[in-house]
C-alpha cells in the first residue's frame, strides 16, 4: 500500500492506494468512531463490492443507500434522496457518508457531505480509475444542471479516500480508457517526464498491469494533492487541472450527460486545447502531434462529436466556472508539462479548431 497526503492543514486527509484494500479492517475506523455512517452506491457497485466495504465498516453499523447507475443521476433531485434518507433515518451532526463508487457517486455524496445540515464528514472509496487518479481527491463535489456540468456544487474535502486498485478489474475496458484522459492531463500540465513515461508505458497500462497501475494513479495522486494543497479553492493553479474541460463539459452538456464518458469529453478537449495552443503559437506543432497519438493510442476521441457545431460548442463553453465578466478563459499549453490559464485568443482562432476538429458527419 501507498499513501499519498493532501495536506490543508486541519483538514488534510490520506490517500490510501493499493491491492487488497477493501479486505483490511480497521483502516477506516480512526476516521469514522463514534458516527453514524450511511453508504452511498449505485446498483452496479452493490452486488460488486458493498459486502467488502459493510465487513470493514462492520463496527460503524452503517446504513446503506443504493441510487440509480449513471452521469444522468447525478441531479439534485437524486442528491435529495441522500438527504432523505438522512433524516428519515434521523442521521444528526454526528454522521458520515461513504462514497462507494466512481466520480459520480463521489460527486453526489460530497455534496450531500457538504450540505447535510451544513456538513458532515465523509469518506471516498473510488472504484474507478477516474475516480482513483482525480474525482476523489480535492474536495469538489457537486451535481449536474440541465444548462451546466457541475454547476451546482460545494468545496468539501473527504477525511479518507481508499482506492482499492482491485477493484478496477471490474471496470469495463470504456470505463478504464476514460480515466486514462485524466491521467494523460496531469502529465501536460506539470510534469513531462510522467508524459513520456505514459508512452513508454501506455501499452501496459491498457493491459492494466499492476505495477504500472500502481504508478500511474499514485502519480496522478501526488500531482493533484500538491496542486490542491497550493490551491485548494482554484483561486490560481488549480483551474490548470480543467485542461481540455471547457471543451469536455460542453460536450457532456450538449450531448446530454452519459452519451459521452466524461474521460472521453476531455480526450478530445485536451487534443483540441493542444491545437488551439499551436495555432496560437505557444507550443510546437509536433507536441500537439504527439498528445493527440497518446489519447488516440489510449482508445478515446481526438475529435468534437459531428452533432455539435462550433457554434453551439461555443455558447455551451461559455457556461464555464472559469469565465470572468463574461470572458471566456481557458487553459492552454506552452509545452508538454507547462500550462496557463488564460484569455489571450480570439474568437476567430477558437472557431477555427472547434471547425477543424470535429469528427466528419
Ligand atoms: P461513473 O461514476 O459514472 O462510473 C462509470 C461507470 O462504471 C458507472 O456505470 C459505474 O457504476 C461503473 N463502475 C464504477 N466502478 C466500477 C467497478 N469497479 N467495476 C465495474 N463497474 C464500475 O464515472 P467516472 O468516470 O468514475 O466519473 C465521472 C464523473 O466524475 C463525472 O461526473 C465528472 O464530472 C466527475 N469528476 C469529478 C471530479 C472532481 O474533482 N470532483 C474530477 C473529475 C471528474
Ligand atoms: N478535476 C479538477 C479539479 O479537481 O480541480
Amino acid at each position: 500500500m501507498s499513501c499519498v497526503r493532501v495536506e490543508l492543514g486541519e483538514r488534510s486527509y490520506p490517500i490510501h492506494i493499493g491491492s487488497g484494500l477493501l479486505r483490511r479492517a480497521g483502516l477506516l475506523t480512526p476516521y469514522l468512531a463514534d458516527r453514524r455512517v450511511l453508504v452511498v452506491t449505485n446498483e452496479t457497485l452493490a452486488p460488486l463490492y458493498l459486502e467488502q466495504v459493510l465487513a470493514i465498516l462492520e463496527e460503524a453499523s452503517p446504513q446503506v443507500l443504493i441510487l440509480p447507475d449513471g452521469e444522468e443521476y447525478k441531479t439534485l433531485q437524486v442528491a435529495a434522496q441522500i438527504f432523505d434518507a438522512l433524516l428519515k433515518s434521523r442521521f444528526g451532526r454526528d454522521s458520515a457518508l461513504v462514497a462507494l463508487g466512481g466520480g459520480v457517486i463521489g460527486d453526489i455524496t460530497g455534496f450531500a457531505a457538504a450540505c447535510y445540515q451544513r456538513g458532515v464528514p465523509y469518506v471516498q472509496i473510488p472504484t474507478t480509475l477516474l475516480a482513483q487518479v482525480d474525482s476523489s481527491v480535492g474536495g469538489k463535489t457537486g451535481v449536474n444542471h440541465p444548462r451546466g456540468k457541475n454547476m451546482i456544487g460545494a468545496f468539501h474535502q473527504p477525511i479518507c479516500v481508499v482506492a482499492d486498485t482491485d477493484t478496477l478489474g471490474t471496470l469495463k475496458d470504456r470505463e478504464f480508457h476514460s480515466g486514462i484522459a485524466e491521467i494523460i492531463k496531469y502529465g501536460l500540465i506539470r510534469d513531462a517526464d510522467f508524459f513520456r513515461w505514459l508512452e513508454d508505458s501506455l501499452d501496459s497500462l491498457l493491459e492494466r498491469n499492476s505495477a504500472v497501475l500502481a504508478y500511474a494513479i499514485r502519480r496522478s495522486c501526488e500531482v493533484k494533492a500538491d496542486v490542491v494543497g497550493a490551491d485548494e479553492r482554484e483561486a490560481g493553479i488549480r483551474a490548470l487541472l480543467n485542461l481540455g474541460h471547457t471543451f469536455g463539459h460542453a460536450i457532456e452538456t450538449g450531448l446530454g450527460y452519459g452519451r459521452w464518458l466524461h474521460g472521453e469529453a476531455v480526450g478530445a478537449g485536451i487534443c483540441v486545447a493542444g491545437h488551439l495552443s499551436a495555432r496560437l503559437g505557444r507550443l510546437a506543432d509536433s507536441d500537439s502531434v504527439r498528445i493527440d497519438a497518446l489519447v488516440a493510442r489510449a482508445g478515446l476521441p481526438v475529435k468534437l462529436p459531428a452533432e455539435l457545431t462550433e457554434q453551439q460548442m461555443l455558447e455551451l463553453m461559455s457556461v464555464d466556472k472559469k469565465a470572468r465578466r463574461g470572458c471566456m478563459q481557458l487553459v492552454l499549453l506552452n509545452s508538454i508539462g507547462s500550462a496557463a490559464l488564460t484569455d489571450d485568443f480570439s474568437v476567430e482562432a477558437l472557431m477555427g479548431v472547434l471547425h477543424s476538429n470535429r469528427l466528419a458527419e
